[in-house]
């Protein structure tokens, strides 16, 4: 990548973390040479989809393409990120409330071919309990966290698992899978219950993340 874009991405990821960056504002950096992904993703994912823990933005290499396009038609159709409390949500919603169907499609292809090594654990748990636990999630994200195309049940490992806490959080709350129309969501909202507290979800991913190793 040329030196002036990426100085120009650093510039963006920058004013992501205070304010949405429009898209006559990724005009006005020249960038319009690059991939969309590149362009917008990449901003807050890291590059390569690596993640951004900064702004909030998970890792996004070796994600499904069936559930990165099921994430961003579902974020357009405003069954995420419409809190605006919670700003990390709201800032990606507005990032691809406008996209089209084609350029949806164009992302997902190109988010396809990006990958990166897995980022470190930051999060710590008692791995037994979060084995019991987890049992009734391997009815729908398998038995190694691989994810079920079948259930739209995406894959666990090779997650951000500060991210994942955030989601689990979410969907308690109902911030997540609360939709009416989001019928994922809301199976995945149903099944959470059993996470009573934040250490039953710590718990839960410390055995996650050894997992899919
Ligand atoms: C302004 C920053 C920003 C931009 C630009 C942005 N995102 Fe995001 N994205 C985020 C944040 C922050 C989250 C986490 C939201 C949450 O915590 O619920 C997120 C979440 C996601 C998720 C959910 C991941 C999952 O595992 O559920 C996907 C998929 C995603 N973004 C894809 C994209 C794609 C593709 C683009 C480019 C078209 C993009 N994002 C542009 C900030 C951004
Ligand atoms: C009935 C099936 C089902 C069960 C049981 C279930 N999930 Fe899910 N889960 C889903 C579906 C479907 C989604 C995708 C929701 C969407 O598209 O927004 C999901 C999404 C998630 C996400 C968000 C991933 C991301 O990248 O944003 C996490 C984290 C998660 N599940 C963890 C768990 C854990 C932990 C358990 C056990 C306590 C569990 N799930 C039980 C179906 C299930």
């Amino acid at each position: 990548m040329k030196s002036r874009n990426y100085l120009a991405l650093l510039l963006l990821a920058g004013a992501a973390l205070t304010q949405t960056v429009s898209a006559q504002q990724y005009e006005a950096f020249h960038l319009a040479g690059l991939n969309l992904a590149e362009r917008v993703c990449a901003t807050c994912h890291g590059p390569n989809g690596k993640g951004n823990p900064i702004v909030g933005g998970p890792r996004l290499a070796d994600i499904e393409p069936w559930y990165l396009r099921n994430q961003l038609i579902g974020f357009r159709s405003e069954f995420r990120g419409t809190q605006k409390d919670y700003i990390p949500g709201y800032e990606m919603q507005d990032s691809v409330a406008r996209m089209s169907d084609a350029e949806i499609e164009e992302v997902v292809a190109y988010i396809s071919s990006w990958s990166a090594s897995p980022n470190a654990p930051t999060i710590t748990g008692n791995t037994n309990r979060g084995s019991e636990l987890y049992v009734s999630c391997a009815a729908c994200h398998g038995i190694e966290g691989q994810g079920n195309e079948a259930l739209a049940a995406p894959g666990l490992t090779e997650k951000d698992d500060w991210y994942l806490f955030r989601q689990l959080n979410l969907f308690k709350s109902g911030y997540r899978g609360s939709h009416p129309e989001d019928q994922w969501g809301q199976q995945m909202r149903a099944s959470v219950g059993v996470l009573e507290t934040s250490q039953d979800i710590n718990d839960v991913l410390a055995y996650i993340n050894t997992l899919g190793s």
